[in-house]
């Protein structure tokens, strides 16, 4: 295929205004007679409320205090279900939930009337751990604690185990992980009776911010809309929680009749939000005695928190990655995921999947050994190749070369020849050195059936003078959906990449294009831009304004004489399924996402045996995604997931003290700085997706899967410990070295 800006690191649309300050991020929107609002939070885990007490020495005139019974709708924060309250109202199911919120023009005595409240609660046994909630210590979620569970069945596991020549088990656990995007979490609301109800804020889904304020304030739909300002990352992270700043700012400013501006500062947006679930993976693996996967049996549990907010999706999609991109025979999965008295955990990057995958990866390893193959060699043994199924029985229809990505990646690494320098090295050195892999494969898109359900639309429009603009509910948070939609509508419009312009996200001037997540933007969204582009030129071409191989300027003379004889040129398309994917809910098996990207990642680390201090000195990701449409955009995602995925591995340790983090501070959640992080080699293989603009896929959570374990494998390499859990902080690996000695 001929490209002319697919394939081209154009600069980011949105970029020189990032760089120069232009652009304008939710603390910069400024409204006359603005208030700024709090949020007076529990500080218990479980409890009924008594009483709320405000202290007489806060002049509470001044102030505009809301609390449940002001919620004009219903109060609950609608997503999949309305299991969480906007503001508790009897009980509290954990620490920092939402009681009382307060406006005030003046921020710090705001800050001082918060400290002022008290909420006086009686407290009830709570649920603090995956093992007291399955064991139903209390019953705080339903009638089993359950908010959702999955069982996947490949073949009959049972038949298998007395055959085998090898079964292994292995139990693995991860910790939960804060998002960390620049900005906080924030919303400006204006509401009245008369307007309804308009809120601007950092966030990925402006549709589920407005279902949830539809709901609150049991208003028609076209009362209710949602602006996305420039958003300084979200990572998942501004998928659930920002349908409830925004139904707390809008309840003030209904009150107030002022607008009112909700900042999180970082504390808050860490103890308060939601962080990726802690997990805890079993696996017990059946294998031949020339290393073919006979049985493998999964059981994957997280911890959920409180509400449910979006975990059966996380589950689901940890689900389905938990048996990774391999064919084996005789698969079951078992997962399901658990209510604790903690902040409800939600979306990050990769949904479930870096969990199972961390646990999958490194339990092949350690199968690997226990049946005396190298990692590399157990694996080529057993991935999955065209014309194969994959756990939940879908075949697998594309190319696929997992082969040639390990290859790659263990020459360009050097693995092979490191491996044995490092084993002979480390026998006396205080420093040991190691490398180690992981193959993995991230699924793109709303799971099964869910595209269809959501059935996004895009449009496009173009003006008088030949400019294009694209409207989608699709958020720019640096990933890069408004660069990628511009050079997808250019190059399908042989157009200047300057004549497209990315409409801001904005429910009352855009169609629903679904939420930003699952890596769904760039192919599901971007082929409805690449249709949209289609439909628009054939509306020229079909009036004989436009010939084929027009110059750009001819365009532009079309849409002109269009728009000033028949009147606007637009186009508006929506999703269709393709009809030759299948998925059975019920059974949880087929068609799991269009298309897969695939990987094989190596790191190399330096573990200081006296320090247990861990350096990863290199890192070398190879990836197949289909078309690539941005090299540096598609580089930069790959490095930041590294980095990301790296921080999970082996720095970032939420502490808990029964159900609220400890360590809500920059100064002691430690996250990898760029001191931190190695020289990261990105190589993509394209191998176009038919059904991708262009030929792309997703990318965006996939480095996520496969950093962890590879880091983990290295460590294991090095020392001979057995990593079992991530983050491996010095304390854990100091206890897994000992275990290693004794
Ligand atoms: N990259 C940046 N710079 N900022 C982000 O917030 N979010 C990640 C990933 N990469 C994120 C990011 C997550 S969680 C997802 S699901 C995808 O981007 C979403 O964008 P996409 O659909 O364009 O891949
Ligand atoms: Mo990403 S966790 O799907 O926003």
């Amino acid at each position: 295929m001929n490209t002319r800006i697919i394939g081209v690191s154009v600069p980011r649309k949105e970029g020189r205004d990032k760089v120069t300050g232009a652009s304008r991020y939710v603390d910069d929107i400024r409204f006359d007679g603005m208030l700024h609002g709090a949020t007076v939070r529990s500080s218990v885990a479980r409890g009924r409320i008594l009483k709320i007490d405000f202290d007489p020495r806060i002049p509470w005139a001044e102030f505009t205090v809301v609390t449940a019974s002001d919620i004009p709708g219903q109060n609950c924060v609608a997503l999949l279900i309305e299991d969480q309250p906007c503001l508790a109202d009897t009980l509290i199911n954990h620490p920092e939930e939402p009681v009382v919120l307060l406006a005030h023009p003046d921020k710090y005595l705001l800050e001082e009337a918060r400290r002022a409240v008290r909420i006086d609660v009686e407290p009830l046994a709570a649920v603090f751990t995956i093992d007291d909630s399955l064991a139903r210590k209390q019953l705080i979620w339903g009638d089993d604690n359950v908010f959702k569970s999955f069982c996947v069945e490949k073949g009959d596991v049972d038949s298998i185990w007395h055959a085998a020549a090898f079964v292994v088990e292995g139990e693995y656990e991860t910790g939960a992980q804060e998002q960390l995007y620049i900005e906080p979490q924030g919303m400006i609301a204006q509401a009245n009776a008369a307007n309804g109800v308009t809120v601007w804020g950092s966030l990925q889904c402006p549709h589920y911010v407005h279902k949830a304020l539809t709901r609150l304030f049991a208003l028609p739909k076209d009362r209710i809309r949602v602006v996305q300002t420039e958003t300084g990352g979200g990572f998942g992270g501004k998928e659930e929680y920002p349908s409830m700043i925004a139904c707390h700012a809008a309840l003030l400013a209904w009150k107030s009749g002022k607008p009112v501006k909700i900042i999180y500062d970082r504390a808050e947006d860490m103890a308060a939000t939601t962080k990726r679930h802690p997990s805890r993976t079993r696996h017990r693996t059946a294998v031949s005695r020339d290393g073919r996967l006979l049985a493998m049996d999964i059981d994957f549990t997280l911890d959920g928190g409180a509400y449910e907010t979006l975990s059966p999706v996380v589950l689901s999609r940890g689900t389905i990655h938990a048996a990774g991109p391999y064919y084996c025979p005789n698969v079951r999965i078992r997962s399901r995921v658990v209510a604790t008295n903690a902040p409800p955990h939600g979306a990050f990057r990769g949904f479930g999947a870096p969990q199972s995958v961390f646990a999958l990866e490194r339990h092949l390893d350690r199968v690997a050994e226990a049946i005396g193959l190298a990692p590399d060699e157990f694996r080529r043994r057993n991935f999955i190749h065209e014309g194969q199924t994959l756990a939940v029985n879908q075949v697998i229809r594309e190319r696929v070369d997992l082969d040639r990505l390990l290859d790659r990646a263990l020459e360009l690494s050097g693995y092979h020849s490191k491996r044995r320098q490092f084993q002979e090295e480390n026998r006396n050195a205080a420093i040991k050195k190691g490398i180690g892999f992981a193959t993995f494969l991230h699924g793109a898109g709303f799971t099964g059936s869910g595209e269809e359900y959501l059935a996004s639309e895009v449009a496009l429009e173009a003006t008088r003078d030949g400019q294009v603009r694209v409207l989608a509910g699709s958020t720019e948070m640096g990933q890069g959906t408004n660069t990628v939609f511009a050079q997808i509508t250019a190059e399908t419009l042989g157009i200047d990449y300057a004549q497209i312009e990315i409409l801001q996200p904005d429910t009352a001037l855009v169609p629903n294009s679904g939420p930003t997540v699952a890596s769904r933007t760039t192919m599901i969204v971007g082929k409805l831009v690449e249709s949209a582009a289609r439909a628009l030129q054939h509306s020229l071409m079909e009036r004989g304004l436009l010939k084929p191989d027009y110059a750009p300027v001819e365009f532009t003379a079309a849409c002109r004489e269009y728009i000033d004889t028949l009147g606007s040129l637009k186009s508006l398309i929506k999703y269709q399924h393709p009809s030759d994917l299948h998925w059975d809910d019920q059974r949880y098996q087929g068609d799991a996402y269009g298309a897969y990207a695939w990987a094989a990642y190596v790191a190399e680390v330096s573990v200081d045996t006296r320090t247990a201090e861990v350096r990863v000195d290199d890192f070398v990701a190879v990836q197949e995604v289909g078309k690539v449409i941005n090299p540096v955009l598609a580089a930069g995602q790959i490095e930041g997931g590294i980095a990301q995925g790296l921080g999970f591995a082996l720095y970032e340790n939420v502490v808990w003290q029964e159900g609220r983090m400890l360590n809500a501070q920059m100064t002691n959640y430690i996250m990898p700085t760029s001191m931190d992080v190695p020289p990261i080699r990105v190589f993509f293989e394209e191998n176009p997706y038919a059904r991708g603009p262009a030929g792309a896929k997703g990318i965006g959570e996939l480095p996520l899967d496969g950093t962890a374990p590879a880091i983990a494998n290295a460590i294991a390499h090095a020392t001979g410990a057995d990593i079992t859990r991530v983050p491996i902080t010095p304390e854990l690996l100091l206890e897994m070295l000992e275990a290693a000695h004794a």
